[in-house]
């Protein structure tokens, strides 16, 4: 029972933390519309901050945290699927990582990429969480 009041929690901070990982980026090419040193653009610096303070950081390491309570339990660390997903959830703590450092960049007013690029990133967390999800439920392996 408590098992299962874990998975609950640990869904709800992934669906938290895929959130703040989906709008960081949009944040990023609305921000680089903006004209540098700009009032507006110094707004975006603020609500990328607060995403990353309020949502994204606490949900990455509540996701960590629950995730490998749940593995300990099932003994995942054995299996297959377990270690495809970990691979997965790697390189979305990665993309996390990447996020956080550019808008640090952008907060310098450092802009190194272009919108097309970042909308293409944007791709990253949905095509890993796709396959995250299939491995979990349907743990092919
Ligand atoms: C950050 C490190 C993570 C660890 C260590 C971890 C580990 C686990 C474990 C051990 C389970 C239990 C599986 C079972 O009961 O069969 C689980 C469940 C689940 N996880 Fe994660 N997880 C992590 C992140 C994520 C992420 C990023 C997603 C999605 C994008 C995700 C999606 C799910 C789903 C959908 C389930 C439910 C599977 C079911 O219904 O049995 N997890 N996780």
């Amino acid at each position: 029972m408590l098992y299962l009041w874990l998975k609950a929690a640990h869904l709800i901070f992934v669906i938290f933390w895929m959130a703040g990982l989906f709008m960081m980026p949009r944040f990023f090419v609305y921000h680089q519309e903006a004209a540098a040193g700009s009032p507006e653009a110094a707004l975006w610096v603020e609500r990328e901050a607060k995403l990353k303070k309020i949502i994204l950081n606490p949900s990455l390491i509540v996701v960590w945290l629950l995730g490998l309570v749940l593995a300990v339990q099932i003994g995942a660390f054995a299996q297959g699927w377990f270690h495809a997903k970990l691979l997965f959830v790697l390189l979305l703590s990665g993309y996390h990582g990447w996020m956080i450092g550019y808008a640090k960049k952008l907060a310098r007013g450092e802009r190194k990429m272009t919108g097309k690029k970042l909308r293409l990133i944007n791709e990253v967390p949905g095509i890993a969480a796709a396959i995250i999800v299939i491995l979990v439920i349907v743990k092919p392996f």
